[in-house]
Order: structure tokens, then sequence, then C-alpha cells
């Protein structure tokens, strides 16, 4: 055991605090890690917030890279001294999921092992399962992926979640490949990254679409070629008229993702799509948020797709070393997503940052 400082959410909607942990040695099929960078997501919040469950105290963060320390008996996947990326989703090889082949449906997933505690022996809930706001983290094995030891921690880390989210949105969920016509609703960190994730993969046009222009600077820089400003222009005619530029007789985009998670924008992208199109949602929606009222003609009609992206339908040991490699050679862009680094303490100020759309992400450097 040892004892380590970290960001505790205590109580619900109370500011977080940095305080010291018990990281427990490892045991059968885990590993300790010493966390190098952690990005700040809006999931975080939510727990915070007490909006996913009431299992508090919760050891925040989920978006990190670090080196092993140490392993437990019987682990093959990582060694001390390796640099991995963490995932919240450890697959358990077994259920009707993974049999099939679909290992990013398993939700039989063993990643919170749930024994490191506050300094008086308190349990903690590590949020999704990792808790890296924290020098050092006790993680399944799975949840561990080895990549270039070269990358930037504070890079790299955030393909952990939501970069990860963006960019599987597009080349897995989407499967958009050279030529696709793109259309990305939302352009925060994930929608930007389905932008990067779509602009690799050879897509084109990619048409950003946010309410906030300064996104769409971004948006561009990334691998846009159009940008539509939706709190001015009816973003559906417009995805529909650049489509139409590009590929005679289109009728929307072949692949439209919509990044915000909201009824409104869930429906712009179902009419945004061209015939027989692809709409796939990443942006996370609330509870209490329902399916827009659509007349059922026009889903028989348009055909196509509805989908939904979960963590960008991402196999960590197969595209985490793939993106990082990309990263390294160049092509992929993940440093732009890195805001500003900042220090533990300095979480609850990111939360404030991200409330006001003032960053792609914060990333915290241990
Ligand atoms: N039309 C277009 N864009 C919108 C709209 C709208 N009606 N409403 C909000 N947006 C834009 C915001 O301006 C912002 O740029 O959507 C973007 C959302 O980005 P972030 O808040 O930075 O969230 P992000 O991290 O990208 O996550 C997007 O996925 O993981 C989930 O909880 C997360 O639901 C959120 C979504
Ligand atoms: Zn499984
Ligand atoms: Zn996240």
């Amino acid at each position: 055991m040892q004892q380590v400082r970290a960001v505790v959410a205590k109580a619900k909607g109370a500011p977080v605090e940095v305080v010291t942990i018990n990281v427990p040695d490892p045991g059968p099929g885990e590993a300790v890690v010493r966390v190098q960078a952690c990005g700040v997501c809006h999931t975080d919040l939510h727990y915070r917030e007490g909006g996913i469950n009431d299992d508090f105290p919760f050891l925040l963060g989920h978006e990190a890279a670090g080196i092993v320390e140490s392993v437990g008996p019987d682990v093959t996947e990582v060694a001390p001294g390796d640099f991995v990326v963490l995932n919240w989703r450890a697959v358990c090889g077994e259920c009707r999921a993974c049999r099939r082949g679909d290992l990013h449906y398993c939700f039989n997933t063993h990643n919170a092992t749930q024994k490191m505690t506050l300094e008086d022996g308190t349990q903690l809930s590590p949020a999704l399962g990792i808790g890296a706001f924290a020098e050092k983290t006790l993680v399944a094995a799975g949840q561990c992926t080895k990549v270039d030891a070269e990358a930037r921690p504070a890079a790299v880390g955030l393909l952990g979640c939501g970069v990860m989210a963006g960019i599987g949105a597009a080349i897995n969920t989407g499967a958009v490949t050279r030529g696709t016509s793109v259309a990305v609703i939302g352009c925060g960190g994930v929608g930007v990254a389905a932008v990067a994730g779509s602009a690799l993969a050879g897509a084109s046009p990619i048409i950003a679409v946010d309410i906030d222009a300064k996104k769409l600077v971004t948006a561009r820089r990334m691998g846009a070629t159009h940008v539509v400003d939706s709190s001015a222009t009816d973003p559906v005619a417009e995805i529909k008229r650049i489509c139409a530029e590009t590929y005679a007789g289109a009728d929307g985009a072949d692949v439209v993702i919509e990044a915000v998670g909201r009824p409104e924008t869930w429906k712009q992208g179902f009419y945004a799509r061209d015939l027989a199109g692809v709409l796939v949602l990443v942006g996370v929606p609330t509870p209490d948020m329902k399916l827009p009222d659509l007349p059922l003609i026009d889903v028989f009609g348009r055909g196509g797709a509805l989908k939904s992206s979960w963590y960008g339908d991402c196999l960590p040991t197969r595209d985490f070393p793939m993106l990082v490699d990309l990263y390294r050679q160049g092509r992929l862009d993940l440093d732009t997503f890195v805001s500003e680094e900042v220090g533990l303490e300095d979480v609850e100020a990111a939360f404030e940052k991200m409330h006001h759309g003032d960053v792609l992400r914060s990333v915290v450097i241990l």
C-alpha cells in the first residue's frame, strides 16, 4: 500500500478537493499506474454533480496516460515500465457480445477495482472505474494499452475517452472512408475529434456545424472543409447545399455525426442525411430527453441507419496504438485538443472553463 495525492468529489455538488488516498498493491489481474497526464471530461463534472449515481466519495479522472509501476500475479498484458493509455472498459471476453466479436458492446467489463480508500479507510468510487486524477491509480491490467513511449502523455491520454469517442464515431461507427461526405453537428472536443477522424479517413466534404463561431475556427484547423454557424443559418439546408455542390444529386451527407446530445440537433442530423445515409449519435443525451416527434414515413422513406456510438465503438488494443502512431507521424493532431496543462489543484477551475466552452480539454499534469 502507498499514499498519493488525488482529486476527490466528497459530496454532491461540492467543489472537488485534493486529498491523500491509499492505493493498495496490485492483486491478480491488476496494475498500479503512475499517472502522467489526465484530461478533464464532462463526465467528471456529472459525477461530482451527482448526475450519475450517489456513490460518493468519487475519485475522478479517466482520460489518462502513464507508466506501469507494478503488476499483480498473472498479468500478461503489460509490464512495469510500459507507457500506457488507460481505458474504462476492460472487456470480459466471454459474454455474448465478446463471443460475437463486438467487444465494444461488452457490458461485463471489470474495470472498477474499487480498492482505493481515503486516508481514514473510507471506500472511494473510482469514477468510470479508473480514478486517474491521482499520482498513482490501481486498475485492471486490461485497462492498460501499451503505446509508443515517445508520445506526449497529455495528448495521447485524451484517447482514453472524449477524443476516441469522436474519432471512433467517424471511423468505427460511421465507417467513414475516402470520399464520404460528412457533417458533424456540435464541435466541442468530441465533435472536433469526429472532424479529425473524418479527415484522417479521407472524407470530403467535411462540414462542421456549431452555434458558437469560435468552435468553427478549430474545426477548420482540424480538417473541416466547410463550416456552418447554425445560430445564423439553417444547418439542414446548408449541409444539403454543400453536398449537392460536391456530388450532383446528393440530398445531404452520407454520414452525419451528432456530437451535442439533444433531440433538436439529432433531428437536424436525421434530415441532413442523404437518402440511405447514416446518422451517428455520439453526444450523450440526459435520461429525460425523448426522440423528436417525426413522421414514421420519413424514417421509412430515407432508409439508411440510425446509430449510436459507445466510446467510439473502440477496441483499445486495436485503436490506441494505431492512433498514437498516426499522431507521432504528424497525421493526427492531438496536441490541439490540449487547451491548457494544469495541476491537480486546478480541476475545479477547469470545470468552470469547460462549462463556458472556453477549452477543448484542460489536462492535469502529474
Ligand atoms: N447546435 C449546434 N451545436 C451546439 C448546439 C446546437 N443546438 N448546442 C450546443 N452546441 C455545441 C456547443 O457550442 C459546443 O461546441 O456543441 C458543443 C458541445 O461541446 P462540449 O460541451 O465541449 O462537449 P464535448 O466534450 O464535445 O461532448 C459532446 O458528448 O461526451 C458527451 O457529455 C458530452 O453530451 C456531450 C457531448
Ligand atoms: Zn464481454
Ligand atoms: Zn470522459
